[in-house]
This record gives structure tokens, sequence and C-alpha cells, in this order.
């Protein structure tokens, strides 16, 4: 769902994070002050929190960067702008994965389509868990792409994307962020971000994959409280006086994801696999990997040349794992 451009006005005009008078941004946004009140009780049903106080009008939780689409498009240079189908920044919407993942089925000959969203409804996380995604505060993108032969390896994919975050946050000088098997963004034992492939069609044959990317960038706690685990974001990691746009990660984000889709189905995971074992946050640690409903103990030997988890258990035998959820013990 797009805002009206008056709820995109009021919306830029109190994104400093200051207090704003009614009369203030009647004036500037040439409406009377009950359409304005209007504006920000329908803002605040769409959960977005606009605090007000008699004494000095309106202002957000705290400033705020909305993404502007044409700004991240002058971002991307004429090779990933070759590789990008079409990009779609919707304000609020209830999953980009859900919506590519319809698209891939209506539409089974689209490729490299990126949606973003500025707030999810009903984010979806790893294991059917809800991602939390309050409104312009994180990155909530999906990039669908088109196997025509179907990789050998699919599996290798979301690890492969978890290098092109990476390389992503990099490039906008977020340094040292780790990788946690399978599809998890960390940094010093806290969540940053996840990454969520969804697959359709034939492992095999041609088949859609719909990449599904999470990352905090600045949140508050209380926008946070449902999150269950440790949590970071990129502006507690490069220091709060640090300007962070949210606007450029993302072009680079669009830029080091297509360049994997694209050469994933001749490169395969192999191409990926040094890189990722650099980024490797587990290395040696002792965890406990739930399979099912069964839980093995032990500690992580790293992963193989295909992505598998390797896990030595407690006996000395090294296990090679598909899939599976991790917890660390505390160091
Ligand atoms: C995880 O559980 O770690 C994976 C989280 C993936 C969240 C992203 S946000 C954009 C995309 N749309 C969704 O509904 N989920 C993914």
């Amino acid at each position: 769902m797009q805002f009206s451009d008056n709820q995109k006005a009021l919306l830029q005009y109190l994104s400093d994070g200051n207090f704003h008078s009614g009369t203030e941004l009647a004036v500037n946004l040439s409406m009377t002050r009950s359409a304005v009140w209007k504006l920000i009780h329908a803002l605040n049903a769409l959960g977005i929190e606009i605090i007000a106080l008699n004494a000095k009008g309106y202002r957000l939780n705290a400033p705020l960067e909305l993404l502007n689409l044409q700004v991240i498009k002058q971002a991307l240079s004429t090779d990933t702008l070759a590789l990008l189908g079409r990009l779609e920044l919707h304000d609020q919407m209830d999953s980009t994965n859900r919506y590519l993942s319809e698209l891939a089925h209506t539409h089974p000959e689209e490729s490299g389509v990126i949606c973003v969203a500025e707030q999810q409804t009903a984010g979806r996380g790893r294991r059917g868990r809800p991602w939390v995604s309050p409104f312009a505060r994180n990155i909530y993108m999906s990039l669908l792409w088109r196997f025509e032969e179907g990789p050998a390896d699919l599996s290798g994919l979301s690890l492969a994307i978890g290098v092109a975050v990476v390389r992503a946050l990099k490039q906008q000088g977020v340094e040292e962020v780790g990788l946690k098997w399978p599809n998890d963004i960390y940094w010093q034992n806290k969540k940053l971000g996840g990454i969520l492939l969804e697959v359709s069609g034939e492992s095999a044959g041609p088949c859609s994959a719909v990449i599904g990317v999470g990352l905090n960038v600045n949140m508050s706690q209380d926008e946070a409280e449902a999150i269950d685990q440790e949590w970071i974001d990129v502006q507690g990691i490069i220091g709060k006086e640090r300007v962070f746009s949210r606007g450029q990660l993302l072009a680079s984000m669009i830029t080091t994801l297509l360049e994997v889709t694209a050469n994933y189905t001749q490169d395969c995971f192999s191409a990926y696999v040094d890189e990722w074992r650099k980024y490797d946050c587990m290395q040696g640690r002792k965890v406990d990997v739930f399979i099912g409903n069964k839980t093995v103990t032990g500690h992580i030997r790293g992963i193989d040349d295909g992505g598998l988890l390797l896990l030595e258990t407690e006996t000395g035998e090294i296990k090679h794992y598909a899939s599976g959820e991790i917890s660390f013990h505390r160091p």
C-alpha cells in the first residue's frame, strides 16, 4: 500500500524528529489544522507513532529517513540497472516475501524484481517466526530471481546471499559483521539481520527464488520489544554520532545481491565459500543444533565446501548438517 501524497508530505516534514505545531504544519503543508489532525490520526492508525503534546505540537518518536525510489536508482550502476527488472517501493505491506512469492506463482516469467517496504505488518522470519518491521527504521527487501536451469545447489544460494549482505555493509563502512550458519547476520553475538529464501518450481528444472533480507538499521527498544533474542542495529555498531543512510545501504544491497543471483548458476557456492569462511562467527563455538525435535550438542568446525555445517559432537565425530537451528552456549 502507498500512503497518500499528504500523508507523505506530513511524514517528510516531521522526519527531523522535532516538534512542529499544528499551525506550522497547516501553513507549510497548505492544509487546515483539522486536516493535519486527521492525517496524524490516520498515520497513528497505520502503526506510525506520532507524539502529540498540547504546548509543543507533534513529533515522531525519532528522526527518520524516508526511502526515495529515484535517489536509490540514481545510486545504481548501469551494470546493476541492466540486471534489475523492476524496483518497487511500498510504504506498507504485509510481507515483501509473500508479495513476491505470489508474483512468482502468477507470473513465473518475472525475474530481477526487487520489492522494498518501509513497513511490514506480517514480516516473515525463518521457521514461521514473525519479523519485527517498524516503519522506516530498517531494511526489508526481497528479490525475485528466476533460475531457468535450476542451479545444482540452491541450498548454497542463501549462504552466498549472506556474503552479498556483508559486502554491502562493508561498502557502507560497517565492519566486523559476521555470518551465523545458515542465514543470520551477526555482530558480536547479537543478531543484525536475517535471510529468508523461499523457492518454488523444480529443483532440477526452472525455479523461482524469493530472497528476503531483513536488516536492522535504526530501531528503538520500544519498537523492538517483540524480538525474543539479543539484537543490534547498524546505528548501534557505528555509533549514534555517525549519520547513516538507509537509502545508500539499500543501493549497495541491491547491487551485491543482483551480482550474486545473476552469477550463481555459473559460480555456485564454490565461488563464495572462502569469503563465507572469513565471515564465519561460529568457528569453535559450543552450540546446540536443533533438527526437528532432536538436539545435538557439539563444537562448530565451520562449513564444508558445499555449505553444510560441520559439527564435532561430544564423541568426537564430525557430522554434516544441511539444515537446523543453532543456539550458542555462553562463552
Ligand atoms: C530470519 O528469521 O532470520 C529471516 C528474516 C527475514 C526477514 C525479511 S524482511 C524482508 C523479507 N520479507 C519477509 O517477510 N521476510 C523477509
